[in-house]
C-alpha cells in the first residue's frame, strides 16, 4: 500500500495563448475566481476521503501547474495549502511550487504567495533574448523576466527557471551565449526544454508552411550536448532529460512523476496515478474548464475518465517516465512494484541489440540511457517493450 502522494493543481487560464504551447491553457476575457477557487477544493475534499479510506497519505510535494497559476489569487492558493495539509499526513515539509509567468502583475504577488505557504518557484522566463519572446508570443520583456528572478531569489528558498531552446535560425554560439548568462543568475535548478512543434498550435501551422524551420536533427544533438556540458560547469547535473539541478535541488514533485509513485492531479484535464486497495488506476479529468467545474458542482468530482491499468500498461509508463531520469530505472523497485522482473517484458533482441549501440546501460541494478539513447527514447521505447 503505497502512502506518500504528491498533489498536482492545474490552474487552466492564461494572458495570452502561445503559439507553441498545447498545454490545457485557455485565454477568458474574465475568470470566475471564486467558482475555479471553490471547484478545486471541493475536488480535493472529493478525493482525499476516498484516498484515505486505508489511512491518511503522506503528503510529499504540492505542484501549481498550468496554464498560469501566478493568475490565481493568493488566499486561494493559501486556502488549497492548508486544505492539503489537513487532508493528508506530513513528514516533512512538503516541496510546495508555483508555475509562474514573468509579468509585472504577477511579480507583484509574489510576496503574498510567499506568506501562502510556496517554497518553489518554477519561472517561465522562456529566453533571455528580446526578439525570440516577440517570436515566442510572450507577453513580458527580459527585463521583466530579470526583474521577477531578483525578487524570486530574495522571496523563495528554492528556485527554477524554464528557457526554451533550438528555436529556428538559432546558433551554436547564440545559443550558448544565452545559457551562459541564464546559467549566472544563480538559480538551483533549470529546465532546458527544445523547442517542438506540437499538433493544433499556431506554430504547427507556420511549420507546415515553411514559415518556421527547426534544427536538423545533428544541429539539435549539438546543442542538446552544448547544454549538459556547460550546465555542469556551473554545478548543474542533467538528472532527466531536460531538467538540470544543484545535487540535492532535484524537483521532488516531478520525481514522483518519474518514480511511477503515486499522485493526484485535480483541476481541469488534470491526470492522476493512484494505486487504491491494491490495484493501479489512471484518471483523467474533464478538460474543458466551464464543464469541468459544473461536473464538480453537481458531482463532487470532475472526473471523465478513469481506467484500471493491467501490468503491462504499467510496464509500459514506468519505463516511459523511468528512462527519462539519468539514474534510470531500479530493476529492484520495479519488480517490487509489478510483481515480476523487468526483463518479463522486454523484447531480449532489441534491448540486447540498444545495449550494444550504447542507447542503454546496465549498471548492477539500473537500466539506464546514455546521452545518445536519451535523445532517441521515444523510438527505444515504441520498440523495446512488448
Ligand atoms: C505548463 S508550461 C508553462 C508554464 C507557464 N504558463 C509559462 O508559460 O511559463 C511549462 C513549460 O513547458 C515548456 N513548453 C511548452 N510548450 C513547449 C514547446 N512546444 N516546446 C518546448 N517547450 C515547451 C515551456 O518552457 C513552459 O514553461
Ligand atoms: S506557455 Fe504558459 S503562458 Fe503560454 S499558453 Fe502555455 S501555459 Fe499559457
Amino acid at each position: 500500500m503505497p502512502s506518500s502522494l504528491a498533489l498536482y493543481i492545474h490552474w487552466p487560464f492564461c494572458l495570452a495563448k502561445c503559439p507553441y504551447c498545447d498545454f490545457n491553457s485557455h485565454v477568458r476575457e474574465e475568470i470566475d475566481q471564486e467558482r475555479f477557487a471553490s471547484a478545486l477544493t471541493q475536488e480535493l475534499q472529493h478525493e482525499a476521503e476516498r484516498l484515505n479510506a486505508d489511512g491518511k497519505r503522506i503528503l510529499t510535494s504540492i505542484f501549481f501547474g498550468g496554464g498560469t497559476p501566478s493568475l490565481m489569487l493568493p488566499p486561494t492558493v493559501a486556502t488549497l495549502i492548508e486544505q492539503a495539509c489537513q487532508l493528508f499526513a506530513l513528514k516533512d515539509t512538503p516541496e510546495i511550487t508555483l508555475e509562474a509567468n514573468p509579468t509585472s502583475v504577477e511579480r507583484h504577488k509574489f510576496r503574498e504567495f510567499r506568506q501562502a505557504g510556496i517554497n518553489r518557484i518554477s519561472l517561465g522566463v522562456q529566453s533571455l533574448r528580446e526578439e525570440a519572446l516577440r517570436a515566442l508570443g510572450r507577453q513580458h520583456s527580459v527585463t521583466q523576466a530579470r526583474e521577477a528572478l531578483e525578487l524570486a531569489r530574495e522571496l523563495f528558498p528554492r528556485l527554477s527557471f524554464d528557457l526554451i531552446y533550438a528555436r529556428p535560425d538559432q546558433s551554436i554560439r547564440d545559443w550558448q551565449n544565452e545559457l551562459r548568462e541564464a546559467l549566472t543568475l544563480a538559480a538551483d535548478h533549470l529546465s532546458l526544454y527544445q523547442l517542438t512543434i506540437e499538433p493544433g498550435t499556431a506554430f504547427e501551422a507556420l511549420h507546415r508552411q515553411g514559415k518556421i524551420t527547426l534544427p536538423s536533427d545533428d544541429l539539435a544533438a549539438e546543442l542538446y550536448h552544448l547544454t549538459e556540458e556547460e550546465a555542469a560547469s556551473f554545478g548543474l547535473y542533467s538528472y532527466e532529460v531536460s531538467n538540470y539541478a544543484r545535487p540535492g535541488c532535484e524537483s521532488r514533485h516531478n520525481l514522483a512523476y518519474w518514480h511511477y509513485e503515486n499522485y493526484l492531479g485535480i483541476g481541469p484535464g488534470a491526470h492522476s496515478r493512484l494505486t487504491l486497495k491494491g490495484q493501479h488506476y489512471a484518471t483523467r479529468r474533464h478538460r474543458a474548464p466551464e464543464p469541468w467545474a459544473k461536473l464538480v458542482e453537481t458531482k463532487g468530482v470532475g472526473t471523465k475518465e478513469e481506467t484500471l491499468l493491467s501490468r503491462q500498461e504499467q510496464t509500459r509508463e514506468m519505463l516511459l517516465m523511468g528512462l527519462r531520469l539519468k539514474e534510470g530505472i531500479s530493476l529492484t523497485r520495479f519488480a517490487q512494484k509489478i510483481g515480476r522482473p523487468l526483463a518479463d517484458y522486454m523484447d531480449q533482441e532489441i534491448l540486447q541489440a540498444c545495449l550494444d549501440e550504447q542507447y542503454l546501460l546496465l549498471e548492477e541494478d539500473h537500466l539506464c540511457t546514455t546521452l545518445e539513447g536519451r535523445l532517441r527514447l521515444e523510438l527505444i521505447l515504441a520498440r523495446l517493450v512488448l
